[in-house]
């Protein structure tokens, strides 16, 4: 609640029954007037341009009224209202904005017995079930269904419920399939390493679904990696080297008889506040470097702390996918691959598509303001 407000040079300081207080600037304050002539009353849109304001507005007078504050501007016959709870919500000191920020859980081999997922029956049925599946796939950056009907195709339709699959030149969905081959017996399929899927798109595909439909051949287990995690070990061991991977670029490329298709990104991105936001990791195609001499060698030096980073076994999470488990990771923050398995001995088949990350966060955002 509201103690009071004090007008200060450039901006209002608010007091908070609770203690302390918090200054907002005036500029501020006029851009995110609610009234119905500043923005859309059915959505919120801004009905000005910046330009539009006083570049130095001012209070006239600045009240306190009830849990709310409200402003009339100098020169400009316009009053503005901001509730308590908005305000407190915006506020941008820094204890204020830290609690703000994402929280993210961190992970790795240990929460083997203790993974986020859900029955999707459950998930379909209720909504309370689907936002605290959706709360968990946001904190941990991957999350598993169990009981996904075994029909092709059903991953496609859990990534359009959850979200909007992305079309690529794979098409909606992808085969992952390997049947015995008795001519065959001494081949054992390859293990694959943690990676970023595709990450010579631009964006790079925000979340990847894969659907267990068979599981009969030995091996074949997943494997997650907590890329944010890596990352920070990586800053914590070696901060030139975390330095070096954010801010170099990386190509990475793959074409065949018609696709050919290059994105350049640094292994790992971060926030303005250095927060980790997002990790490439791909060394099947990465494409040559492209950087001065000078620079090459020492990325090679933090490429390759962190890949010895990211095959830690304490950080590296074994699954193992039944038929009708449907693994959801965000692509680039939980890297994936996967254990050799034996083709010989019994089929293997995993259909995989990807989805935008927007629609599935925006559907959580949904639920969570729409069930009690
Ligand atoms: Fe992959």
């Amino acid at each position: 609640m509201i103690k009071s407000v004090t007008a200060v040079e450039g901006a209002l300081s608010v007091a908070w029954d609770a203690g302390g207080a918090s200054r907002f600037p005036y500029l501020w304050l006029r851009d995110n007037c609610t009234c119905p002539l500043c923005r859309d009353p059915r959505n919120g849109q801004r009905l000005f341009d910046a330009l539009d304001l006083p570049a130095e507005p001012r209070p006239s007078r600045a009240t306190a009224e009830g849990d709310a504050v409200s402003v009339l501007w100098s020169g400009e016959k316009h009053e503005s209202r901001y509730a308590g709870g908005w305000l407190a919500a915006h506020d941008p000191s820094p204890a204020a904005r830290a609690r703000r920020r994402r929280h993210l859980t961190h992970w790795g081999a240990e929460i083997a017995n203790d993974l986020p997922q859900a029955d999707w029956p459950r998930v379909l049925a209720e909504p309370v079930e689907e936002r605290r599946f959706l709360k968990a796939l946001a904190a941990h950056g991957f999350a598993l269904l169990h009981r996904v009907p075994l029909e092709p195709g059903q991953v496609a339709t859990v990534g359009d419920r959850l979200g909007h699959v992305r079309v690529t030149n794979y098409g909606r969905l992808f085969d992952v399939i390997s049947v015995p081959n008795p001519n065959n017996l001494a081949n054992t399929a390859m293990a694959l390493g943690v990676h970023t899927d595709n990450p010579y798109r631009d964006p790079t595909p925000g979340l990847q679904l894969l659907h267990c439909l068979e599981a009969g051949a030995p091996g074949g287990d997943t494997l997650l990696v907590d890329g944010f995690r890596a990352a920070e070990e990586l800053r914590r061991r070696h901060p030139e080297d975390f330095s070096l991977l954010s801010c170099l670029p990386l190509p990475f490329h793959f074409a065949d008889a018609s696709a050919d298709l290059r994105a350049a990104t640094s292994i790992i991105s971060s926030d303005f506040e250095g927060q980790v936001t997002a990790v490439h990791f791909n060394n099947r195609s990465m494409s040559a470097l492209d950087l001065p001499e000078e620079d090459i060698l020492p990325w090679y030096r933090a490429y390759r702390r962190f890949a010895a980073i990211l095959r830690e076994p304490a950080g590296e999470l074994r699954i193992r996918l039944d038929p009708g488990d449907l693994l959801i990771m965000e692509n680039n923050r939980a890297l994936h691959g996967r254990t050799a398995f034996d083709p010989s001995r019994g089929r293997r088949h995993l259909q995989g598509c990807y989805v935008d990350k927007d629609g599935v966060e925006s559907r959580r955002r949904v639920l969570e303001r729409s069930v009690a």
